[in-house]
């Protein structure tokens, strides 16, 4: 099966530069390559060669909420959405419940969620990564018909730090979530991400149960991006 690669932008790039990013990665044809970028860029980045996923959305339609994007309003221009980041869990205190109210939002308005999960670095000295993991997904999916939906675990210690878990961690963590998620859909796709570069990213690919990777700081720059794709796509299969 042919492997995703999501690109998670960040806040990162100009308007000049995601001109420039946009005009290399639409070469060539990327099928499975998801696109991240601020939401203020998501119009300007459709496209017919990749697909869109936005960082974020709010839970609630329309209204009086002041610099925030529903997911109604997103859905006519993203087929997914990152929910529950670590960076959102922790520097917007985003909770269980509000997790779990975008998790509705998204699958009310046809989005397939992404939702990311993960251990940070005390919970993973205590070897709580299961209890943590477990508990980020039951509480965004119990209760719900779910369509369709990617589950990223992406452990906290590893983003940004070059550092990723060994990949016999990441499989029996990829097992592990398997039998969680298929008690709420039998459509269900399991990525990893977390310090995922190009010299890494074959390796991970290739871990039993592995679906994909989520790339951050490494899929800044397009022509990266597009080698880690074409690799993947070469020599993963
Ligand atoms: P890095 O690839 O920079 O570690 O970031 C991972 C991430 O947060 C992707 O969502």
């Amino acid at each position: 099966m042919e492997k995703i690669i999501v690109a998670n932008l960040k806040m990162n790039l100009t308007f000049d530069e995601i001109k420039k990013y946009k005009n290399e990665i639409e070469k060539q044809e990327m099928r499975n390559f998801i696109l991240a970028p601020s939401t203020l860029y998501l119009s300007y980045l459709k496209s017919d060669k990749y697909e869109l996923c936005s960082q974020n959305g709010y839970y609630v339609d329309s209204g009086a909420f002041t610099g925030e994007t529903s997911f109604k309003q997103l859905k006519d221009i993203v087929n997914y959405s990152l929910i529950g980041h670590s960076e959102r869990r922790n520097n917007f205190n985003e909770s269980y419940e509000i997790v779990s109210k975008k998790i509705d939002s998204c699958i009310e308005n046809k989005i397939i969620p992404i939702l990311c999960v993960g251990e940070n670095e005390i919970e993973k000295k205590d070897n709580l990564q299961y209890d943590k993991v477990s508990k980020e997904i039951i509480s965004a999916l119990k209760n719900k018909k779910i369509d369709k939906i990617i589950i990223a675990y992406e452990p906290i210690w590893a983003m940004g730090t070059g550092n990723i878990p060994k990949y016999e961690d990441i499989e029996n963590m990829c097992n592990y979530i398997k039998n969680i998620v298929k008690k709420y859909t039998k459509n269900y796709k399991i990525i990893y991400g977390g310090s995922v570069n190009s010299k890494n990213i074959i390796d991970i690919c290739k871990v039993n149960g592995i679906d994909g990777v989520l790339i951050g700081g490494a899929s800044n720059d397009p022509k990266n991006i597009i080698d880690m794709y074409n690799t993947v796509k070469k020599y993963v299969k």
